[in-house]
């Protein structure tokens, strides 16, 4: 006679290690989660001369350490941390990203946990209901995305401008290790922005046809390109942003040193 468990159907036939990835997913979204929570809110040590941490970026609140456009457009009366003005922008952008929601809902709902296994619930609505509906306003993060990768951009570019001593207001030429970390971070992310579903659609993926369209064919072509490693570009961006966030941080608070060249003085220990 069979035995229950020879009888009982299996959740999957897999037998690879399936429930790795989300595995690591989880940790890796949990820790920055956690990370973003605390490193948004203290509302200190976010800025480095010349660095300033994306998390902060822009600065636009009159209680900032650094102003990014020289003068505050949020006054005196804002005295939470900056951050709580843009963290929205790219929040909103990450979370609806068609990418992320297959590795979120794969990795916290399991829904579904992987190929060839079956959701953790019974009932699957997809995303035709409240909350998740609110995925399709993905579109319209793109653009304020765009803004803000423009603004890390130059951020990244002021990193290049090195004080020419502690505190000084004088600035020189320089690259340090903070602004080498910048400059990748806002590489991945322009990658990331850019290799976007919705930039592939934008770009052409909404003609019908590219005859007589020479410019649009050449960026759709591109932007599919990028298009593939979009998940990659997901996932690398999100490290970078945390690494240089940690990094300005831990200068900030004086744990650590920047390695530097700066102009006129060589290489030398910030
Ligand atoms: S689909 Fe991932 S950012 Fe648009």
């Amino acid at each position: 006679m069979a035995t229950v468990a020879a009888t009982a159907p299996k959740r999957t036939l897999r037998r690879d290690p399936w429930w790795l990835e989300s595995a690591g997913l989880l940790v890796l979204f949990s820790a920055f989660i956690l990370y973003s929570v605390y490193a948004g809110l203290v509302n200190a040590n976010y800025y480095a001369d010349p660095y300033l941490s994306p998390f902060y970026s822009p600065c636009i609140s009159a209680n900032c350490a650094h102003l990014t456009f020289g003068a505050p457009i949020v006054g005196e009366w804002w005295n939470l941390a900056p951050a709580i003005f843009i963290v929205g922008f790219p929040l909103s952008f990450r979370l609806t990203c068609y990418y992320y929601r297959k590795a979120y809902y794969r990795a916290f709902f399991w829904s579904p946990a992987a190929c060839s296994v079956p959701d953790a619930r019974a009932a699957y609505s997809g995303e035709t209901k409240v909350p998740f509906i609110w995925q399709n306003i993905h579109r319209w993060t793109w653009y304020p995305a765009v803004v803000i990768a423009t603004i890390l951009a130059y951020d990244a570019l002021l990193a290049f401008r090195m004080p020419t001593a502690p505190g000084a207001h004088t600035y020189t030429f320089g690259i340090g290790l903070g602004t080498v970390l910048m400059t990748v971070n806002v590489a991945l992310i322009l990658l990331y922005t850019f290799s976007c579903h919705f930039c592939r659609y934008l770009v052409g993926g909404r003609l019908d046809r590219f005859w007589g369209r020479p410019l649009s064919l050449r960026l759709w072509r591109a932007v599919s390109a990028l298009n593939v490693h979009h998940g990659r570009y997901a996932i690398w961006s999100l490290i970078s942003v945390g690494a240089v966030e940690v990094y300005i941080r831990m200068l900030a608070m004086g744990w650590i040193r920047d390695p530097a060249f700066i102009l006129g003085q060589g290489f030398v220990l910030r």
